[in-house]
C-alpha cells in the first residue's frame, strides 16, 4: 500500500506564514476577535438556502458603498447655501472621478433601498419574520425608516431647485400628521423657513447620526441573524415558524431552524411550562 506523505513546508513558506499569523494570533489571545470574525464567516447554514438569501448581504454591501463614498464626498462639499451647490458641482466636474463618486452615491442611494425592499419581500414571503425572529423583524423595520430618512435628509443637500422643492413638500407633508406634526416640521425646518439652518440640519442628520443609527441597527441586525440562524425557505420541512410539541420539549419541525436553539435566561420556553 502507498503512503502518501505531505510535502514538507520550506523554512522560506514557514517564516513567511509565521509572520503573516503573528499578528492575527496577537490580536486574537487579546480580544478573540479574529474568531469572531472566522465564526461569523464559517458558521453552519441551512443546506437549502438560497440565492434570495444573498439580499441582505447585497442590502448591506450597498450601504457600505453609501457610506464610503458619502465620507469622499464630505471631503469637499460645503453645507451653506452660498456654496453647496457650487460645492457639488466641483466635485462634478473637476475633481478626479469626482463623477463618479458622486454618481455612485447618487445612484446607489436608490440601489439601497430597492434591495431594502426586495430583501424585506424575501423575509416577508418566506415567512422568516416569525418566531423567534420577531425582533429582528422589528429591528429591519427601524432600519428601513432610517433608511428612508437618510434619502429624505440627503436630497436637499445639492440645494437646486428640485432638492428645495421636493424638501418644502417632505416637511409639509410630515407637518400635516396629527399632534406631532408641527412640532416634527418645526424640527426638520430648524425654523419657521427653509434656510441655512434647515441645510445645517439635513447635514448633520444626514452624516452623523442617522448614519450612526444604522450601523448600530445593522450590528444589531446582524447578532441576532448569527444568533437565530438564517430561516429555511417556506417548502423545506424546517421552515421558520413550524409547530411546537405540547409537551414543551420543543419545536416539532425544528421550527427554530438555526444554530442556536433560543431560550430565554429564566428557562422559560415558549408552551414549555416550567422547564
Ligand atoms: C440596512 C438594511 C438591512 C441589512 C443590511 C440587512 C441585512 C441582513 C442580512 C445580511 C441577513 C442574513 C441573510 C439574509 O437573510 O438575507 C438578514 C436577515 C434578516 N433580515 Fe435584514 N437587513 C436589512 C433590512 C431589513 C428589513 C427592512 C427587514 C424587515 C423589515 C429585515 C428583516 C430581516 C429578518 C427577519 C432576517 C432573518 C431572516 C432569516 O432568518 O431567514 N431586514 N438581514
Amino acid at each position: 500500500m502507498a503512503v502518501t506523505t505531505r510535502p514538507r513546508k520550506s523554512a522560506r513558506r514557514q517564516r513567511m506564514e509565521a509572520a503573516i499569523n503573528y499578528p492575527l494570533d496577537w490580536l486574537e489571545e487579546r480580544s478573540g476577535l479574529v474568531g469572531g470574525v472566522r465564526y461569523f464567516l464559517f458558521r453552519k447554514v441551512p443546506g437549502d438556502t438560497n440565492w434570495f438569501h444573498t439580499l441582505g448581504s447585497a442590502t448591506l454591501t450597498a450601504f457600505l458603498v453609501q457610506a464610503v463614498t458619502g465620507v469622499i464626498l464630505a471631503m469637499y462639499y460645503k453645507p451653506d447655501p452660498n456654496s453647496a451647490y457650487q460645492s457639488i458641482n466641483h466635485i462634478t466636474n473637476d475633481l478626479t472621478l469626482g463623477w463618479l463618486v458622486r454618481g455612485m452615491h447618487k445612484w446607489g442611494a436608490s440601489v439601497f433601498i430597492i434591495l431594502l425592499f426586495f430583501h424585506m419581500a424575501r423575509v416577508f414571503l418566506f415567512g422568516a419574520y416569525k418566531y423567534p425572529r420577531e425582533l429582528n423583524w422589528i429591528v429591519g423595520v427601524l432600519l428601513l425608516v432610517t433608511g428612508m430618512l437618510e434619502g429624505f435628509t440627503g436630497y436637499l443637500l445639492p440645494w437646486d431647485q428640485t432638492a428645495y422643492w421636493a424638501t418644502v413638500v417632505g416637511i409639509n407633508l410630515n407637518g400635516t400628521a396629527p399632534i406631532l406634526g408641527p412640532f416634527l416640521a418645526d424640527f426638520l425646518r430648524s425654523g419657521a423657513e427653509i434656510g441655512s439652518d434647515t441645510l445645517s440640519r439635513f447635514y448633520s442628520l444626514h452624516m452623523l447620526l442617522i448614519p450612526g443609527l444604522i450601523f448600530a441597527l445593522i450590528g444589531l441586525h446582524l447578532y441576532l441573524v448569527v444568533r437565530l440562524g438564517v430561516s429555511s425557505p417556506p417548502w423545506s420541512r424546517e421552515a421558520a415558524g413550524g409547530g411546537y410539541s405540547q409537551d414543551g420539549a420543543g419545536p416539532t419541525t425544528n421550527g427554530r431552524a438555526g444554530l442556536t436553539q433560543p431560550t430565554a435566561r429564566s428557562g422559560w420556553r415558549r408552551n414549555g411550562g416550567d422547564s
